[in-house]
């Protein structure tokens, strides 16, 4: 087990760059399995999530590897296409593998996926996409055994823009032959960076970023150099750091509009904003006040990823902020944890309301899940005292080195492992 040990109060101060974008890093991995060839991702996040997706790609039987912040993947060789419940287990993003083994190899068989426990996550979206584009896919318990002799293009209308069943489509959709248009597709960044992934190695995508995608599947895709986007989830999460610790920090490679809905909120939390191309400079006051109403769902909508490091500064901004959690049914898994360090929060069901009090305390508490683990960091950074957060596993899932990055800011935090 792994534990942070923070001593609050300290303000952040300095520049960062943002680190490569896990949202996007393990989808793209998973697209690389489309190639015969090498591809080359760079700017490629070190996190254990990424760690489980290259030992997916080497049980299928593809080189994988990282040099520097550079992952190589050639997926030439790839001789198995069934995914081990182990692997599957590891993380929710395993579900993307499905679209590119059928697309590559006409079948695939694997588990559910694991992931963050947010209450209930369904895959009947995927499944339904990929059966209209010509899968069988049979469901036994907890396996999922899928077979396509042909995959063929075909009109999808998805019930809710689901990150994963857009990505998932657009995978199969590769393979298909003719035209695929994906309707009511998810916005997010991390689909357009998919897009255009899957145009550098020559598939066509087009409307990506909009509610429907249009992808023209058939042709052989070649290898490609290519640069993971930036994290805008990490991005966020350092900027309500620095926020409760009333420090001043740079993002160095932001994405500023990609950010909108998080700065909009900040902004009314009394800090000042500032945006020189991809540099994005946060000041904040000594006293943040509250953030107002704060509705999570499909981007452009405030995200529900950085719901919780925003909660977990709403606790010591002066009056009353207001949550509703559109995405998840159980994302207020941080909730006890910062109560325990004295935030005053009311919740019922989908809805929470934080009273700011002026300062929380230190205290020894445990991360639920990733996002949640972002919430008690940026709480203990703002603390009076010393914070123990243990399960610090979860947040090396999705943010690297996050002890070292907050340290470069000034930010005292020390790892235990045991
Ligand atoms: C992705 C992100 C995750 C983020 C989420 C929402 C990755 C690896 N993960 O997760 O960090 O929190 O988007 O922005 O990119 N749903 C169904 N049936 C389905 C699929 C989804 O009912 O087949 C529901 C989910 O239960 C959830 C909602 O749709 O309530 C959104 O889920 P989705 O967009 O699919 O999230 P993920 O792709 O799992």
């Amino acid at each position: 087990m792994t534990e942070f040990l923070i001593n609050g109060g300290r303000k952040l101060r300095g520049a960062i760059a943002v680190q490569g974008s896990k949202n996007s890093a393990l989808p793209l991995l998973a697209a690389a399995l489309l190639v015969c060839g090498e591809v080359v991702l760079d700017n490629c996040p070190a996190l254990s999530d990424v760690d489980a997706a290259l030992e997916i790609l080497t049980y299928l039987g593809c080189r994988a590897h990282r040099c520097g912040s550079a992952v190589t993947v050639d997926a030439t060789g790839m001789h198995a296409c069934d995914i081990p419940a182990h692997l599957m287990k590891r993380m929710r993003s395993s579900v993307v593998f499905l679209g590119a083994i059928l697309a590559r190899a006409g079948r695939a068989e694997m588990t559910m996926p694991g992931g963050c426990m947010l209450g209930p996550r369904p895959i009947d979206y995927h499944i339904d996409a990929l059966r209209a584009l010509g899968a069988d896919i049979d469901l036994c318990g907890d396996r999922l055994l899928c077979r396509a002799c042909r995959l063929r293009g075909a009109e999808l209308l998805l019930p809710f823009p689901s990150v994963g069943a857009t990505e998932n489509a657009m995978l199969a959709a590769a393979a298909c032959r003719g035209l695929t248009r994906i309707r009511n597709a998810a916005r997010e960044p991390e689909i357009v960076d998919l897009a255009g992934f899957l145009n550098a190695i020559g598939i066509p995508v087009r409307g990506a970023g909009t509610p429907v995608i249009e992808i023209t599947g058939g042709s052989r895709p070649h290898g490609v150099r290519y640069p993971v986007m930036t994290d805008r989830i990490a991005a966020g999460t350092y900027l309500c750091a620095a926020a409760v610790t009333g420090g001043e920090i740079e993002l160095t490679n932001a994405n500023p509009l990609e950010l909108r809905a998080l700065t909009d909120a900040l902004l009314r939390a009394g800090c000042t904003l500032t945006v020189n191309g991809s540099r994005l400079r946060l000041h904040a006051p000594r006293n943040l006040r509250a953030v107002g109403i704060i509705e999570t769902g499909p981007y452009p909508a405030y995200p529900t990823d950085l719901q919780p490091p925003l909660l977990a500064l709403a606790c010591t901004g002066k009056g009353t902020s207001i949550f509703l959690e559109t995405m998840f049914a159980s994302r207020y898994n941080h909730i006890e944890e910062l109560r325990r360090m004295g935030a005053d929060i009311l919740t019922d069901g989908r809805f929470a309301a934080i009273h700011g009090v002026p300062r929380l305390t230190g205290a020894a508490v445990s991360a639920p899940d990733l996002r949640a683990a972002a919430a008690l960091v940026t709480a203990a950074l703002g603390a009076n005292g010393e914070t123990t957060i243990s399960h610090i596993d979860y947040l090396d899932r999705g943010y690297a080195r996050m002890d070292e990055v907050l340290s470069s800011l000034g930010a005292e935090v020390c790892r235990r492992e045991f």
